[in-house]
């Protein structure tokens, strides 16, 4: 944070991990490519972030995730590490290319078997494992076919989750299907600054279609294998206020609230795409075959939010389709992250609300909130105080909007360790454990053992 709050800061009431009720899950999320290395180890095959960071300028500093954290031989101490800091709950992805080479058709024993080891250690140490199918790694061979633009991707991926659940399924009894459909279509297919990186309004219409078929298939093949599973999937997701009260931001605002918040969580519900707010997307009705609108509904038993921080907007004439522009952090005089993202607790309470009315949705769960900052280490220590200020700051927020009625019922820090994050590299640190990349040391930041000692109950008045 740039800004201190500190005046907010010392009026906080002490956390009591009790408040939040018995049932209420506790955790740490990942994701494969992000931490797990290994890139090519056995009979792995390519995925388009392997192939995306091997061309230069896509990412800061030309980082990619060849080693990482290098999870996938030290996830044994890794493990032990997250017992020791008393998580109860692991949230990580499984890499697509590693099960499925091709992504499609020959099936990788040694991936199989690397995830069975890894699930059965989570279980031996006590730590509950929620898996998610798809964070972002698409298999290569299945971009070169077309990828999420492409229809098949609708069988492809169905083949893939019905062998996550009949594998891994009898152990793993949380899924989230997508890891935030809006972030890898948009930044992917419409952007271009995330892989594949295309830049292409013609291939992101179908590239959302074909997400938002998948994102309920792929709850229902794992429903229909696994009756008793726990089956969610999840969404990005900001608050959104205009930057003026006038007409033409406040519509701006509704536009952006509808792509950034609405448009997956809406189609799964029965809802349909919120085409009257989004005009430019009207094209995405060219894709539609006369089942889909039943086939984009699935009832998942929860909703993942994730949530960094707020989305302030202005009527933009200039900018293509949306006609609105983000007014960055930095030009607001508010506290921002090393992401620029803006710190702003209250944001996930209102979201926590918003969610909360509609009537399809069973129960939230927040499976991402956390924040980088300029974390050092320093005679074996990271004093990391504004990310426990963050936490504690956002799971207040949490915690008013769940005494308030909404349908809260687990939290996930972003993230257990330092990792890859995506175009920004290895230099953003999201960690509640520092990562020395050069030695693959790890150290428990002061965030991490604030974490501990909340989820110990240390804090208990
Ligand atoms: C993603 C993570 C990412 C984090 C911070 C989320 O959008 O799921 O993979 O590292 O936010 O940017």
């Amino acid at each position: 944070m740039t800004h201190s709050s500190t005046a907010q800061v010392q009026d906080q009431p002490v956390l009591n991990r009790l408040d939040f009720g018995a049932d209420f899950e506790w955790g740490v999320a990942t994701a494969a490519y992000q931490i797990e290395g290994a890139h090519d180890t056995g009979d792995k095959g390519a995925s388009i972030w392997d192939i995306f960071t091997n061309k230069r300028g896509k990412v800061k500093q030309n980082h990619h995730g060849k080693i990482a954290c290098d999870f996938f031989n030290r996830y044994p101490d890794d493990l032990m590490l997250m017992q020791e800091m008393a998580i109860p709950n692991f949230r990580f992805s499984l890499s697509w290319s590693r099960l499925m080479p091709a992504g499609t058709g020959k099936v990788s024993q040694q991936g199989i078997d690397y995830y069975n080891r890894l699930i059965d250690y989570s279980l031996e140490l006590g730590i509950t494992p929620w898996v998610t199918l798809y964070h972002w790694d698409l298999p290569h061979e299945l971009e070169k076919k077309g990828g999420w633009p492409n229809r098949d991707i609708v069988n492809w991926f169905s083949e893939y989750a019905a062998l996550c659940a009949t594998t891994f399924g009898d152990r793993v009894n949380h899924w989230m299907v997508l890891n935030e459909p809006m972030v890898f279509t948009g930044a992917g297919y419409f952007l271009g600054v995330h892989a594949p990186g295309r830049r292409c309004f013609g291939s992101f219409i179908p590239a959302v279609h074909h997400t938002a078929l998948c994102q309920a298939q792929g709850g229902r093949i794992l429903k229909s294998i696994l009756p008793h599973a726990e089956v969610g999937t999840t969404i990005s997701c900001s608050h959104v206020e205009p930057l003026r009260q006038r007409e033409k931001d406040i519509k701006a605002a509704q536009r952006v609230d509808a792509l950034l918040n609405r448009l997956f969580l809406e189609s799964a519900l029965g809802l349909g795409y919120p085409l009257d707010d989004l005009k430019f997307m009207r094209r995405i009705e060219k894709y539609m075959k006369p089942d889909d609108e039943a086939l984009l509904q699935f009832d998942f038993d929860f909703i993942g939010i994730q949530n960094y921080t707020r989305e302030v907007v202005k009527h933009s004439f200039w900018t293509p389709f949306l006609q609105a522009n983000l007014v960055p952090a930095k030009k607001r005089d508010v506290p921002y992250t090393l992401m620029n993202w803006e710190v702003y607790p209250e944001g996930i309470y209102h979201l926590l609300h918003k969610y909360s009315k509609y009537k399809n949705i069973k129960k939230l769960i927040i499976t991402e909130n956390g924040a980088a900052f300029a974390d050092e280490l320093k005679d074996g220590q990271v004093n990391d105080q504004q990310r426990v200020e963050f936490l504690k700051r956002y799971l207040q927020q949490v915690l008013r909007a769940k005494q308030e009625g909404a349908n809260v019922q687990g939290y996930f820090v972003w993230s257990f360790l330092d990792n890859f994050e995506w175009a920004e590299g290895y230099n953003p640190r999201f960690g509640l454990v520092h990562v020395d990349y050069e030695t693959q040391q790890r150290t428990i930041k002061d965030s991490g053992l604030w974490y501990r000692d909340f989820l110990t109950n240390k804090f208990k008045v």
